[in-house]
């Protein structure tokens, strides 16, 4: 397995030497804190929402000109009221985030009998209205030159028994930004969807624990590719989409999948 290569560049080096700021929810863990160490290491900031706080290996939050390079606000993507709450401070801190990217889902499947409107309502809440919550109050001001990066699975195409809810709740992500690319473009702010597939993070070993997945090794054996991917590299194709070089790529679906 290779290492990861150093921080991408641009003709004039690190691609976010100024600082640029990307909003991320759930940089705590897996690929959203793969994409922190990512994005930081490009020179970059970032504020990330979610129940953990994201740091940096060895527990470092970095600085930049005396600024924290990673800060972490504590909300639960699904307590609306607690969303709206962050999103207020960071409104009146006048933070110029540039970036988004929503990373972070609920994955709890449910066979047809237990899936009750609870289910359906927590499901929908983490894995769409926050999304686009987050897509109207920020993602809608940002400045010419940004980039929104919606997370989703590529549970939406490959279906599984007990995942209607996330399922859905993924195509319905997918199709809301492919609608979010047209209707920003006019602006010069890009949106793209990134699908991972099974990726080797907490959060799918957690998943392989409650029995909700195939173990590792099962996975692997179905992906082209023969093994999982790393959060590294996950973080690597959403930094592209993000960055200049996908600078005419908007309203569409990048799967990083081994080939699935
Ligand atoms: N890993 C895969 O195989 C895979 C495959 C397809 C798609 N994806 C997608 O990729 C994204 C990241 O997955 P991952 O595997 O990196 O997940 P992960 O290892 O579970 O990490 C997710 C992060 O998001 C946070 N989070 C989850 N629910 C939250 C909520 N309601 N409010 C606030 N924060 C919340 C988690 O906080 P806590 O630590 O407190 O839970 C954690 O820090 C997800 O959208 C997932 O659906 C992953």
């Amino acid at each position: 397995m290779s290492e990861p290569s150093g921080p991408p560049t641009g003709p004039a080096g690190p691609l976010w030497a100024d600082g640029t700021t990307l909003l991320v929810t759930g940089g705590g863990a897996g690929i959203g804190a793969a994409l922190c160490r990512a994005f930081t290491a490009a020179g970059g900031q970032v504020i990330s929402l979610g129940r953990t706080p994201a740091a940096l290996p060895g527990g470092d939050k970095g600085s930049a000109n005396g600024v924290p390079t990673v800060r972490s606000h504590h909300v639960d993507l699904g307590d609306p009221d607690a969303l709206d709450a962050v999103l207020d401070d960071l409104e009146c801190s006048g933070t110029p985030v540039r970036y988004v990217v929503n990373n972070a889902s609920l994955r709890a499947p449910q066979a047809l009998a237990d899936a009750d409107r609870h289910h359906w309502r927590e499901t929908f809440e983490v894995n769409l209205f926050a999304p686009m919550e987050i897509c109207r109050r920020i993602g809608a001001r940002l400045p010419e030159g940004g980039a929104i990066v919606n997370v989703t699975s590529g549970a939406a195409r490959h279906l599984s028994p007990g995942t209607a809810a996330y399922a859905a709740s993924q195509a319905a992500l997918e199709a809301a930004s492919a609608v979010l690319g047209r209707e920003l473009a006019a602006r010069g702010v890009r949106v793209n969807t990134l699908a991972p597939g099974p990726t080797g993070t907490p959060g799918l070993r957690r998943a392989v624990e409650r029995g909700h997945s195939l173990d590792e090794a099962g996975l692997a054996g179905r992906i082209p590719l023969g093994r999982l991917g790393q959060a590294d590299e996950i973080a690597a194709a959403i930094m592209f989409l993000l960055s200049p070089a996908a600078g005419f790529v908007t309203g569409q679906v990048l799967a990083a999948n081994g080939g699935l």
